[in-house]
C-alpha cells in the first residue's frame, strides 16, 4: 500500500499545521494538567511537591504574576481566580516593564512566573528580581527543567506537552486550568473556600476536557467566519471580567498569525475611544456568555453599539442564548461553563478564527513572520 505521508506529516498527526494539531490536542492537554491533582472527595487540590506551609500560605499578602504574550493574558484571567476563591490580592505584571522600575516586594509576596518555555528573557529576569527582593517564587510552566523552574522555590508543570506552533495555544488553556486548581488549593489553606465549595469548583473542573471536545465541533462555522472576514485589516475584541483576557488573547493571536491588525477591549472601554474606530469595514467579535460575572446585560449594550454604528458583530455566546442571536451578524456557540472557566472554553474558537484567517491568507502559520517561539532576548 503506498504511503503519501511525510515524516513531517506524521509528526504533525494528519494536521496540516502543528497548530491546528496543538488546537484539537487541548481536551487531552488539559486533562494531563488536572490528572492526579483533584482531590474530589476532601475538596482539595494535590501538587507534586508542594512545599509552602499553611502558615506562608496564611501570612501572603500580595501575589504578583510576572509573564509575557500569551502568559500574561492567562495571568490575567488567573487573577480573576485567585482573588475570587482565594481572597488574595493579584498584580499581574508584564515582565518586561517590572524590572525597569523600582518594584514593591517583599517577604509577604508571592512572585508567580508564567511561561510555557521556561525560558523567555524578560520573565525570568523579572522573576529573579522578585526573588532578590524576597519574594517566594513560583513558576507555572509547560518545560520541566527549564531555567524557570530552576530559579523556583516551587513549579507547577502544566504538562500539555510540546507545543512547536509560535502562537501559543494548549499552553495557555493548560495554564489556565493549572491556575485555576491553585486558586482553589489557596482557597483551602486560607480558608475562604469551604470543603462543599472547592469540590463545587472541582466538579466544574472535571466537565472542562469534554466541553473543549464539545466546543471544537465549531470549526465550520468558524471556518465560515473567517472567509467572510479574512480580507479585514482590522478586528476589535471585547469581553467583561474573566472574558476581558481572552479578547486580549483572540487579538493577539490574529496579530501574530494573519497579520491583521487587532485589538483586545474591556467591553466598558469602548465609549472611551474605540468606538470611533466602528464603521461598515469593522468586525468585532464579541464574547458575550450569558453570565453576572462578565455583566451580559452590558455586553448586549456593546453589541448594540457596535451594530448602531454598522459594524459586524461576531459573538460567542452560550449554546442556548437566542436572545444575542438576534443581534448578532454571526454567532459562534459555546458550551455553557461556570464563569471563572469559562475563558478555557472561550478561548478555542479564537484560535480557531486566527488559524483559517491565517490559513486562507496563504500565511506561514507556524513560523510567523518576524517571530520566534522562545525569546530569550530582552
Ligand atoms: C504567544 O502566541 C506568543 N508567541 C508569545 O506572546 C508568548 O506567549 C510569549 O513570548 C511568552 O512565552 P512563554 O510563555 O514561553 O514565556
Amino acid at each position: 500500500r503506498r504511503i503519501d505521508w511525510t515524516p513531517m506529516m506524521a509528526e504533525k498527526g494528519g494536521h496540516k499545521h502543528f497548530m491546528h494539531k496543538e488546537i484539537w490536542e487541548q481536551p487531552r492537554a488539559v486533562a494531563d494538567t488536572l490528572r492526579g491533582r483533584m482531590l474530589l472527595s476532601e475538596g482539595d487540590v494535590h501538587f507534586e511537591g508542594w512545599n509552602l506551609s499553611a502558615e506562608k500560605v496564611r501570612s501572603l499578602t500580595k501575589i504578583t504574576i510576572l509573564a509575557c504574550g500569551t502568559s500574561w493574558h492567562s495571568g490575567v484571567a488567573g487573577k480573576h481566580m485567585i482573588e475570587s476563591l482565594a481572597r488574595l490580592p493579584v498584580e499581574v505584571e508584564l515582565a518586561s516593564e517590572f524590572r525597569y522600575r523600582d518594584p514593591i516586594v517583599d517577604g509577604t509576596h508571592l512572585a508567580i512566573a508564567i511561561s510555557q518555555s521556561g525560558e523567555t528573557a524578560d520573565t525570568l529576569a523579572a522573576f529573579k528580581e522578585a526573588k532578590a527582593r524576597g519574594a517566594t517564587a513560583m513558576a507555572i510552566c509547560n518545560v520541566i527543567g527549564s531555567a524557570m523552574t530552576r530559579e523556583a522555590d516551587f513549579s507547577v508543570l502544566t504538562n500539555a506537552g510540546p507545543e512547536i506552533g509560535v502562537a501559543s495555544t494548549k499552553a495557555f488553556t493548560t495554564q489556565l486550568v493549572a491556575l485555576f486548581l491553585l486558586a482553589v488549593k489557596l482557597g483551602r489553606m486560607r480558608g475562604t473556600l469551604s470543603v462543599p465549595a472547592a469540590q463545587e469548583h472541582l466538579t466544574q473542573l472535571t466537565k472542562v476536557p469534554k466541553m473543549i471536545e464539545d466546543v471544537l465541533k465549531c470549526e465550520p462555522a468558524v471556518t465560515r467566519v473567517s472567509r467572510e472576514y479574512m480580507d479585514s485589516q482590522d478586528f476589535l475584541f471585547l469581553g467583561r471580567g474573566p472574558m476581558h483576557p481572552v479578547a486580549l488573547e483572540g487579538a493577539l493571536k490574529l496579530k501574530e498569525i494573519s497579520y491583521i491588525h487587532a485589538e483586545g477591549y474591556a467591553g466598558g472601554e469602548m465609549k472611551h475611544g474605540p468606538i470611533a474606530l466602528i464603521d461598515e469595514k469593522m468586525p468585532v467579535v464579541v464574547i458575550a456568555p450569558k453570565q453576572p460575572h462578565v455583566a451580559y446585560e452590558k455586553i448586549i449594550g456593546n453589541i448594540e453599539e457596535v451594530r448602531a454604528r454598522g459594524g459586524k458583530v461576531i459573538a460567542i455566546i452560550d449554546e442556548d442564548d437566542e436572545h444575542v442571536a438576534t443581534l448578532a451578524d454571526q454567532v459562534i456557540r459555546i458550551p455553557a461553563a461556570c464563569a471563572l472557566l469559562a475563558p478555557v472554553v472561550a478561548t478555542i474558537p479564537l484560535q480557531l478564527l486566527a488559524y483559517h484567517v491565517a490559513d486562507l491568507r496563504g500565511n506561514d502559520v507556524d513560523q510567523p513572520r518576524n517571530l520566534a517561539k522562545s525569546v530569550t532576548v530582552e
